[in-house]
């Protein structure tokens, strides 16, 4: 799941909660193409059937993102993630809105919107990277294809990405992040930005400033990770601790998509 967990209201699950009818309106809306719901559910029916109402579902969320990142990081990769986070009470659409950065965003308006969460500009063409695994919805980029602008977008990667997503696309059809390493957590997101292969506008726009175009080239050819690696982790540790609620500030849910 993708950075909206952490960046609306804080680490606090609120992206897990359902509609319903005291809330119809929560951040889990369709209109952001969020995923991987059951497998923080099973997860959590896991934890519960052992240690009931110990673990929050915040802290899953946590430990989940910990996890995917070892296990898609060639040769692995393993960080602390602290626990004790408690789960929030409110889930809002319309804050969701405000505080998720859409993928047409331009540069000054990412630099923003990570500013405005005490994320630098480095740490934004850091965790960029993690742009490097998972699937994205045709529609989040169709825009850009019909028709595409050769200026923006390598012409080979665009017609091969018309091919994949036609115009009239279904609306649950999936292309690769990273068409090169599909499923690894590595470096060839930087290449990619640099070549114009990327998906987004908002990817696409991080090359049309020098200084991060000179971050990225470091990047890209930092094979060994001991550049990027380390930044990208400590980055991830910073989200984690975003807002976290603690103590009587929220609770323990009992399952992830309802409050108790
Ligand atoms: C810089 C601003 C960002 C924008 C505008 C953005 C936008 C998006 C969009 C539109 C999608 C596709 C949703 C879909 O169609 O299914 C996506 C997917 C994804 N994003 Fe981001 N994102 C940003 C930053 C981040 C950050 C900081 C991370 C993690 C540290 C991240 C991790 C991911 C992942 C892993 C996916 C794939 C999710 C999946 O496989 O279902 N993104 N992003």
């Amino acid at each position: 799941m993708h950075v909206s967990s952490k960046f609306t209201v804080g680490c606090d699950a609120s992206v897990l909660l359902k509609a319903s009818t005291t809330n119809p309106s929560p951040e889990n809306n369709p209109i952001f193409n969020l995923r991987g719901f059951e497998l923080i559910d099973a997860a959590k029916a896991a934890v519960e059937a052992i240690c009931p109402r110990v673990v929050s579902c915040a802290d899953i969320l946590a430990f989940a993102a910990r996890d995917a990142i070892h296990l898609l990081t060639p040769g692995g990769c393993i960080y602390d993630v602290p626990s004790g986070r408690c789960d929030g009470t409110v889930s809002s659409f319309q804050e969701a809105l405000v505080n998720l950065p859409p993928p047409t965003f331009n540069l000054t308006q990412l630099k923003r919107m990570f500013e405005s969460k005490n994320l630098s500009f480095d740490e934004l063409i850091t965790l960029s990277g993690a742009h490097s695994i998972g699937q994205v919805h045709c529609s989040s980029f169709t825009s850009r294809l019909y028709p595409y602008n050769p200026t923006h977008l390598d012409s080979g990667f665009a017609h091969a990405l018309q091919r994949e997503c036609p115009k009239n696309a279904a609306v649950d059809c999936l292309v690769p992040q990273d068409h090169v390493t599909p499923d690894a957590l590595d470096v060839q997101y930087y290449t990619n930005v640099l070549n114009n292969q990327v998906l987004f506008f908002s990817d696409y726009s991080l090359s049309t400033d020098p200084v991060a175009k000179a971050t990225m080239q470091l990047y890209s050819t930092d094979f060994r990770n001991v550049r990027w690696r380390p930044k990208f982790i400590a980055a991830m540790q910073k989200l984690g601790q975003f807002k976290v609620l603690t103590g009587t500030q929220g609770q323990i849910r009992k399952t992830c998509a309802a409050v108790n």
